[in-house]
C-alpha cells in the first residue's frame, strides 16, 4: 500500500512540478511566435496542460502525500518544513495559473513577474523540498514558537446557531 502510494506520489509530482517548469517557459516565449499560428497554439497547449494535467496531477501528488503522512505516520519538524516549503509551490502555480489564464483571455500580457524568476522560483522551492525529503534532516522541535508546540485548550470559536 505504502509504496503503491509513493509511487503515486512522485509520478503525479513529476508530472506537477514538470509543467511548473515548463510553462513559465512558454511564458517567456509567448510574445515572440516564430510562425503564423504558433501564438495560438501556444495559448491552447499552455491552458490544456494547466487545466488537464498539472492541476490534476498537483491535486492528485497532494492527496498521495497526505495519505503517506498518515501511512507513515510522519510528523517530524522535516515534514512540517517540507509542507511550509509546498506552501511557495502552491503559490507558484496559482500565480502560473493566472498568467496562463490572462495569456487565453487577452492574448500576450507580460507578467508582472518576469518568467526566468517563476523558473528559478520553481527550481529553488523543488530543490529545497527533495534535499529536505531525502536528508530528513533532524530539526530541533524547539525552533517552533511555543503556541504550536503545545494544544491552548482554547474553545473554538463556533458559528451562531441559526433562528428559527
Ligand atoms: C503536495 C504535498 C506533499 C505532501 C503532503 C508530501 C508528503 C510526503 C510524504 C508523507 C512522504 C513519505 C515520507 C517518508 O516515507 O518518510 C513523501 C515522500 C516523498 N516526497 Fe512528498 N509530499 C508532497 C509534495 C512533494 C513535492 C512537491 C516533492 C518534490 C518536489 C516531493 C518529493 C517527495 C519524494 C522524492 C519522496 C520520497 C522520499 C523517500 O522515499 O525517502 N513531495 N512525501
Amino acid at each position: 500500500m505504502i509504496a503503491w502510494l509513493k509511487f503515486l506520489h512522485i509520478t503525479t509530482l513529476l508530472v506537477w512540478c514538470g509543467g511548473l517548469l515548463l510553462l513559465p517557459l512558454l511564458l517567456a516565449r509567448a510574445d515572440n511566435p516564430v510562425r503564423a499560428g504558433e501564438a495560438a497554439r501556444m495559448r491552447i497547449f499552455a491552458h490544456f496542460g494547466y487545466n488537464f494535467c498539472v492541476s490534476p496531477a498537483a491535486v492528485l501528488a497532494t492527496i498521495a502525500g497526505g495519505s503517506l503522512i498518515f501511512a507513515r505516520w510522519v510528523f517530524e519538524p522535516w515534514m512540517f518544513a517540507k509542507l511550509a516549503l509546498i506552501g511557495g509551490l502552491v503559490v507558484l502555480h496559482t500565480y502560473v495559473g493566472h498568467c496562463v489564464a490572462r495569456l487565453g483571455e487577452e492574448g500576450y500580457v507580460r507578467p508582472a513577474v518576469p518568467p526566468a524568476l517563476l523558473l528559478s522560483a520553481g527550481l529553488a522551492i523543488m530543490t529545497a523540498i527533495l534535499l529536505v525529503v531525502l536528508a530528513k534532516p533532524h530539526l530541533d522541535a524547539a525552533l517552533m514558537p511555543d503556541w504550536l508546540q503545545q494544544p491552548l485548550n482554547r474553545q473554538l470559536l463556533l458559528p451562531p446557531a441559526p433562528s428559527r
